[in-house]
Formats: C-alpha cells, sequence, structure tokens
C-alpha cells in the first residue's frame, strides 16, 4: 500500500495521508513542541483478529504528555481509542500494525512558548516493520550523551524534541558496531536505552530504574513489572542502577513497545551472565509474545479487538471497540 493512499485521523476526520499536509513554519516541527505515542497492533492468524496492545493506556499517557505542554486533549482515550479501530478497519489492515497517535502545536509562527498556540492530533496506522533482531541477544554500549533530566524537559513524557538525545545516542552506538545505547542520567545512574526501558536481574531479583531517574514511564515496563511477579514469582524492585551493576548482572534485557521484551548479551564488549540469552529474559519474551497475540485469554483485558468478535472467544470487545 502507498503510504500517500493511506487512511488516516486528522483533527476529527478520516482523510488521505497524503492529503494531510503541514507547512514549513509549523511550531512542532520548529521547535519540537508535540509529544507521541507508539502502539503496536498484533495479526493473530488463526482467530483472524487484529489485537491492540494496552491502547487505552497509551491514550492515557498521551494525555498526560500533551499536559506538560500546556494542550489539554478534546477527545476521551475511548474515543481516541475507538478512532484507532476505526482506522484499522478503514485500512482493512490483517497484518501486525503500528499505530503513530501524535499531538503537535500546529500555527505556523515564529515565537518559542506554549501558550497560545493551536494544535493538532493525527493517528496514523500503518505495517509494522520489524526494529530489531533481538532472538540471539543484542549488544548494546552505555552512550557518552546523558538521558535528558527531568528540569531540563520532562523525561516521564513522550515529547517529540526531547528524541534527539536518543537520535544521537542510537546512531553513536550503531556507527560504532552495537545495537543499541544505553543513556545514564547526569548522576550517572542507568535511565534507559535510546527507546526501551531496562531491567537487570541479580541473584534472582529483577531490577529496574525507579520513574524517578529519568526514564519514559513505559507501559511494556508496568507489564513486565507485573508479569515477574506473577507469573514468574520473582520480586522486582525499583531503584537507581550503577553502571558497573550493568557489567556484573546475571541477565539484562529492554521492554518496549517496539522490541518487546529484548534481551542483551553483551554490553560495552563485555559478557552479561554466560553471553546467551538468560532464563528470565527467555521465559519473558515467550510469555509477552503469547500474551499480545491474544493467546492468553487471562490478559485479554490489555487487548483490544480490531474486528468483530467471534462468540466463543474469550477475548471480548473493548467498549471503545464497539462503537
Ligand atoms: C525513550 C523511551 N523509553 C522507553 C520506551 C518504552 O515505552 P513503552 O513500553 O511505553 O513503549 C520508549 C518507547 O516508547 C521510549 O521511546
Amino acid at each position: 500500500m502507498e503510504l500517500n493512499d493511506l487512511q488516516i485521523y486528522h483533527n476529527g476526520k478520516f482523510v488521505r495521508y497524503g492529503d494531510a499536509k503541514i507547512g514549513l513554519l509549523t511550531h512542532g516541527l520548529n521547535y519540537g513542541t508535540g509529544c507521541f505515542e507508539g502502539i503496536r497492533g498484533y495479526w493473530n492468524e488463526s482467530q483472524e483478529q487484529l489485537y491492540i496492545f494496552r491502547l487505552a493506556d497509551h491514550f492515557d499517557r498521551l494525555r498526560r504528555s500533551a499536559s506538560l505542554l500546556r494542550v489539554s486533549l478534546e477527545e476521551t482515550a475511548a474515543q481516541l481509542s475507538a478512532h484507532t479501530v476505526q482506522l484499522v478497519r478503514a485500512n482493512k489492515f490483517r497484518k501486525d500494525v503500528y499505530i503513530r497517535p501524535i499531538v503537535f502545536k500546529s500555527a505556523e509562527e515564529i515565537g518559542v512558548r506554549l501558550h497560545g498556540v493551536d494544535h493538532d492530533l493525527s493517528i496514523v496506522a500503518l505495517p509494522h516493520k520489524p526494529y530489531i533482531d533481538s532472538s540471539k541477544g543484542l549488544s548494546a554500549t552505555v552512550s557518552s550523551w546523558r538521558r535528558i533530566d527531568d528540569n531540563s524537559a520532562p523525561a516521564r513524557a513522550k515529547l517529540t524534541g526531547i528524541y534527539v538525545g536518543s537520535a544521537l545516542a542510537k546512531s553513536d552506538a550503531v556507527k560504532s558496531g552495537f545495537d543499541e545505547a544505553i543513556l545514564l542520567t547526569a548522576e550517572g545512574h542507568v535511565a534507559e536505552g535510546s527507546a526501551e526501558n531496562i531491567f537487570i536481574v541479580r541473584d534472582g531479583m529483577v531490577i529496574t530504574p525507579p520513574v524517578t531517574d529519568n526514564i519514559l514511564e513505559g507501559i511494556t515496563r508496568l507489564t513486565i513489572m507485573e508479569l515477574v511477579a506473577s507469573e514468574l514469582g520473582l520480586k522486582v524492585a525499583e531503584r537507581s542502577i550503577d553502571r558497573t551493576e550493568l557489567y556484573q548482572a546475571d541477565e539484562v534485557f529492554f521492554t518496549g513497545t517496539a522490541v518487546g521484551v529484548s534481551p542483551v548479551v553483551q554490553i560495552d564488549h563485555r559478557a552479561i551472565g554466560d553471553g546467551n540469552v538468560g532464563k528470565v529474559s527467555a521465559a519473558l519474551v515467550h510469555l509477552y509474545d503469547e500474551i499480545v497475540s491474544g493467546r492468553l485469554s487471562q490478559y485479554g483485558r490489555w487487548l483490544t479487538p480490531c474486528y468483530p468478535v467471534a462468540r466463543n472467544s474469550s477475548l471480548k470487545s473493548s467498549k471503545a471497540a464497539a462503537q
């Protein structure tokens, strides 16, 4: 499908991607005054169903990010979820999809500020392209770029302008032969990957940096924290992580919408554990995959089915999806 022919949601209407234009002076383009989400939908062939993972939670985070830009969204998470389901249906997607809602200051005028500048809201859904192959584990490096501090720009929100830091770190890592970058806070604690949260496993304990260490408050992170406790019966701690704890961890893995659960087997040329994907990471990769594809009915509460649900299916359509 040509990008221009995709149906997208733009300011209350369904239009062709090619017809939704923005001008060169758009505030969000010039000053990074926007916020967005990355959401995934998973096609289940045997159920002929497309499940979107934690859709309303993503729109709740979009609302919170927008409020930091002094934007109050007119539509509720349920309404935005319903538009997203409609969009998937309008494009007749029967494959994995990536969904990108974006809110940005749309006025075409010069002047850095947040107040008194109009905004647009768009949602684009397109076929998903694999982000990174982590089946054998990833290599990573501790970046010389530091994660933005919450007192410089809101680190916990998914703001467009903040991503320049991620882009710098990611490209430097890849150009140096690594798959991914790990960013530290200004104080030198581990924050996260360029577009992922991070966990380590030490002596049977699963540890992830707290939300006060300038991380993006990841939805996959929350999901995994819950699963580690409920399904694997392991303890989870949110606490600051030192750089050398990374090197000495038994296991390290990233979590995020794009990467799911991605084990890291080497950091700065040091093997993590025995240099292979560890047991906890492997169990979580499998569990997450089962859940997002709709194969574990007890986690149906996290999934929004996009197409009519077969009567005998235990995964019921959400209110929003039914509209
Ligand atoms: C900087 C950053 N950290 C963490 C994450 C993981 O967040 P989530 O699990 O909500 O996708 C993402 C991806 O959205 C990200 O861009």
